[in-house]
């Protein structure tokens, strides 16, 4: 059967590099991946699957019936969205709008995909449960999977797959992590209120910028004396502001920040250490606080069982030499984590780097990927959805 699925990728990957092609040169910002949405919606329809439009705004989901021997229902979850990025590349399929980009290689995960549904429905055998293709808008700004999630998505799934583009993986391969891979991103915001007052007179007042100079400062210091150092957390504070003029103390301060962990319980610890953090220098000088700590997304923790089913898969249709253990998760965010709440999962990264010539990081205006890694992505993930049936 891999063998099949390989040779109708084999005969399919032109018309992969079509769509991926069209998909790139008509990139759709988070959220109004309407055209992308209805060519998506278009292709999967010419596959015989079952389509929902209008998921999650404008998400799409196709549904390939199986011979409903077994009940359970496997999803694979793809991204659309493109980047608010002036594309720079010269290549003659690129971006035709001015400023959007497909910069993360969203339109390679879709064209995947479509290839999936694509390689499954042209099989002689039916698969014996119920596969599910979901198409998410809106990742880049971590909305859309709850969008999707909200509107059904889930319901019924007993395991979701996904993957990303990664330009240092080399064409041809693919990188899998056990476990945690990416990391839990949330939002802070703290406002330290003091009191205003002439800057010759500081005991009359209460200075909001010493203060928080103070809980910046404290707050990294502190991150690397009460947190378990194999315990990865990031608190960065990237924006300031507060103050009125030179010789005026500050009443209010507002610092905004970002904050990233990679385990489950020192995610849930951080916004109580936080505020004990910043009531402790606040409290003794008379200064009120405002703290809003908001949750982003949660880590991606990749299932074992299934990351290795993705292992074994890929090995009998790439080779043994074609897949990396990634040493060690990233920090960034990835709204795939919220899928994993309702189903186990795991999530691989598609190796897209050119061999013989520079490969950009992803969110560059030179971006791009090299095409022949769509048939990599799609042997990879049909061989893994035909495998998670053998397995019980
Ligand atoms: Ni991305």
């Amino acid at each position: 059967m891999l063998n099949q699925i390989q040779e109708i990728a084999a005969s399919i990957a032109p018309r992969l590099i079509e769509i991926r092609r069209h998909l790139h040169s008509h990139p759709e910002l988070s959220g109004n991946e309407r055209q992308t949405a209805s060519y998506v919606a278009g292709v999967l329809s010419s596959c015989g699957l079952q389509i929902r439009e209008g998921v999650g705004r404008v998400g799409v989901i196709g549904e390939l019936a199986g011979e409903g021997i077994d009940s359970r229902l496997l999803a694979i979850r793809t991204d659309m969205d493109a980047l608010p990025i002036h594309e720079q590349t010269q290549v003659d399929f690129a971006s035709r709008y001015p400023g959007i980009m497909h910069a993360c290689g969203h339109d390679v995960h879709t064209t995947v995909g479509l290839g999936v549904a694509m390689v499954l429905s042209r099989l002689e055998q039916r698969l014996p449960g119920n596969l599910r293709l979901i198409f998410q808008p809106a990742e880049e700004i971590a909305q859309g999977a709850s969008w999707m999630i909200q509107d059904g998505a889930m319901e019924n799934a007993s395991a979701i797959f996904s993957l990303h583009v990664f330009p240092s993986i080399p064409v041809g391969t693919i990188g899998i992590r056990y476990g945690a891979l990416t990391a839990a991103a949330d939002d802070l915001e703290i406002v330290i209120l003091g009191e205003s007052g002439h800057g010759a007179r500081p005991h009359e007042a209460i200075d909001a910028v010493w203060l928080a100079a103070q809980v910046i400062t404290t707050l990294q210091q502190a991150i690397s004396r009460t947190h378990n150092p194999l315990r990865p957390v990031v608190l960065t504070i990237g924006k300031i502001t507060g103050g009125r003029a030179p010789n005026v103390i500050a009443d209010q301060v507002k610092l905004l920040g970002t904050v990233r962990s990679l385990h489950p319980e020192t995610s849930a610890n951080l916004p109580h250490w936080i505020e004990q953090i910043v009531a402790s220098i606040c409290q003794p000088y008379g200064a009120r606080y405002e703290l809003n700590y908001r949750r982003g997304v949660p880590s991606v923790q990749n299932d074992p069982i299934l990351t290795h089913l993705v292992e074994t898969a890929a090995q009998e249709v790439l080779g043994e030499n074609h897949i990396q253990l990634i040493p060690e998760p990233s920090l960034g965010a990835e709204d795939f984590a919220l899928y994993l709440e309702h189903a186990p999962g795991t999530m691989f990264r598609l190796g897209v780097g050119f061999l013989d010539r520079q490969n950009y990081p992803l969110h560059h205006p030179l971006f791009n990927v090299d095409e022949s890694a769509i048939y990599t992505g799609v042997v990879t993930l049909a061989s893994a959805v035909y495998k998670y049936w053998q397995k019980k």
